[in-house]
């Protein structure tokens, strides 16, 4: 097993993030691999609404902004978006922009369902994270009936 004092400066910065703080350095070490980083400028779109494919994105710095449910989201470091095509196999339903720099770690379906699979504790958080954001919208949807 990895010493903790040992990981690469890469895995070190996932390790401060929330939504994989319960990992062991080992799927820390993993997950590392098979993310990659990407940057993202402020105004630039990270995922567009209708498009096709992608992954996760957790964001390491900076913020960004989806418009989804009729209300506008900021969302920031340790937070992520893109589990709904990625659950779904569906096209994206929101377009997310960032809002500043954002720089942010993807994970491809296609590598983290399988990780899903073997590390329960992520998909926990994913489903309270969907969830959150279910009951948010709903709660909005009530509020505006008569
Ligand atoms: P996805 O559909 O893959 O791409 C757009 C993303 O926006 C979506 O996944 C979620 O991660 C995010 N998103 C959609 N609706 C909301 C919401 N109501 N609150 C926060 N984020 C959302």
């Amino acid at each position: 097993m990895p010493n903790l004092d040992e990981l690469p400066p890469e895995v070190e910065a996932l390790r401060s993030v929330p939504f994989f703080e319960d990992l062991t350095p080992e799927d820390l070490d993993r997950i590392a691999r098979i993310g990659r980083r990407r940057s993202f400028a402020a105004g630039e779109p990270v995922v567009t609404k209708e498009e096709v494919g992608g992954g996760l994105f957790v964001i390491l710095s900076g913020t960004a902004t989806v418009e989804a449910g009729g209300k506008q989201h900021t969302l920031g470091p340790g937070d992520f978006f893109g589990e709904m095509a990625l659950l779904a196999g569906k096209p994206r339903s929101a377009t997310v922009t960032a809002s500043e720099p954002v720089e942010a770690m993807t994970l491809e379906a296609m590598y983290f369902r399988p990780f899903l699979i073997k590390n329960p504790s992520v998909a926990v958080t994913l489903l309270e994270g969907v969830a959150e954001r279910l009951r948010e919208v709903q709660g909005r949807v009530e509020r505006t009936q008569p």
